[in-house]
């Protein structure tokens, strides 16, 4: 770093006197700007992922304008690319098949105009991982905007947690201990606002694992879609991605395999969802580092879940947000972790965290009273799986992990579901 600014790579774009450049900015005019909105400026691409048909990002209009906001303050021009959205909720048959597309888009958008830094606008599960992968690979400054989880909902005296309790009380009903006015009010209350699934599914997963690599705000991961704070996240977000254009400060100029090894153990800790792990080796493919199921294996043996959320404990997102969230949680993890990583607050991650205070034991466990002590999540092989597969220990029932028995195997989702709740199904073996 030689301390002098550096040529903006929008420039390329609108600087010189050229046919090209007058295009770009007599079109730019042709919008309405001026000259003073843009020209020398750092511009900010916020890749926004809202859908009519995302229920997780419903807020991201809002928090568009917010982040907008944050980039004026700074001096810059924020510009709003839709990309595509992948909400799990609606999206047949899986989200996963657009992930990489999504990835794809990020890439290009971001390589084809002129962007000096990007604001990354996800949460709902692929979301996350795809819009990474994708800035890594333009390797363009970026800040990533987690959507937030929704607050918690009640029902009757039960707190009720997406996904898990969707299959719980499912499995009543199917069972006939569910009445229709009992299903109907856990369906009107159970997704109680804007947001993503509010356990510890692949949602708040992802945003941990993101604030961890450092490509976040501090403490960005868990603040609730739909208070005050998330809002003001919005706003510091686009001053940073201001800040990250000036200071050219891309990602592959950073991250490193300690910056994902701090992530798998904030994932292992948080008990968080084994799907991250495709997505974290995905992530990490994107910056040249080898990330295996056996370094899973191996960091898995010595890291012990401290967090007690559901799926694999009690509490819900709003709950560890209000425990200290997940720099408390770190915090108690300091040795475990590279705390030289480097984040883009200017500051290393061990830096970040230092503040972190826990206000609740119960819900952010200590080292000495962990929710469970280590190989909360373990790979596994076998004939079933010679490649490795991965069991959350913490989150099943300790009388499944030795097991001997037959192996029932379906065609499709479709034969599955339909023969699952057979009585007969060891006898129905094809
Ligand atoms: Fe979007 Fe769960 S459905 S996070």
């Amino acid at each position: 770093m030689d301390g002098q600014p550096k040529e903006l790579r929008s420039s390329r774009w609108f600087v010189k006197d050229d046919l090209r450049s007058f295009g770009h900015r007599s079109r730019l005019k042709g919008m309405g700007f001026d000259d003073a909105d843009y020209l020398g400026k750092p511009i900010v691409a916020i890749l926004n992922t809202w859908s009519d048909l995302n229920t997780c990002h419903s807020h991201f209009k809002t928090r568009v304008d917010e982040i907008k906001r944050g980039v004026l303050q700074m001096g810059g021009f924020p510009v709003e690319i839709p990309v595509v959205s992948l909400g799990e909720m609606l999206m047949k048959p899986t989200t996963m098949l657009y992930r990489n597309l999504l990835a794809m888009e990020t890439e290009e958008v971001l390589r084809c105009h002129p962007v000096d830094a990007a604001v990354l606008m996800g949460g709902c599960d692929k979301t996350v991982p795809a819009m990474i992968m994708g800035a890594i690979s333009a390797n363009i400054p970026f800040v990533f905007f987690p959507a937030g989880p929704m607050l918690k909902a009640r029902w009757k005296d039960q707190t009720l947690g997406s996904g898990t309790d969707a299959w719980k009380y499912w499995a009543e009903r199917c069972a006939g201990n569910l009445c229709d006015g009992d299903w109907k009010d856990i369906e009107n209350c159970i997704a109680r606002s804007a947001g993503t699934c509010m356990t510890m599914g692949t949602a708040s997963t992802m945003a941990c694992i993101a604030e961890t690599l450092g490509v976040t705000l501090p403490n960005a991961s868990c603040i609730p879609a739909v208070v005050s704070e998330h809002s003001r996240l919005a706003v510091a977000t686009g001053r940073k991605a201001v800040q990250l254009a000036t200071s050219q400060m891309a990602p592959l100029s950073f991250l490193t395999r300690e910056h994902f090894e701090n992530a798998l153990i904030a994932q292992l800790t948080l008990s968080g969802s084994t799907n991250a792990i495709v997505h974290m080796i995905a992530m990490a493919g994107r910056a040249g580092i080898r990330l295996t199921l056996d370094d899973y294996d191996r960091i898995s043996r010595e890291i012990p879940v401290l967090a007690d959320l559901r799926p694999s404990g009690r509490f819900l997102m709003e709950d560890f947000y209000n425990a200290g969230g997940l720099s408390g949680l770190l915090n108690r993890l300091r040795d475990k972790l590279h705390l030289g990583a480097l984040t883009i607050n200017d500051r290393t991650l061990g830096e970040q965290i230092e503040s972190g205070a826990v206000l609740d034991d119960n819900i952010i466990r200590t080292r000495e009273n962990p929710l469970w002590p280590e190989g909360g999540t373990c790979v596994l092989r076998g004939n079933l799986a010679p490649n490795g597969c991965v069991i959350k220990t913490v989150a099943s029932d300790p009388r499944l992990h030795k097991h001997k028995g037959r192996a029932v195997v379906f065609r499709s989702y479709g034969d599955l579901k339909a023969r699952i709740n057979s009585p007969d199904l060891e006898t129905v073996l094809i």
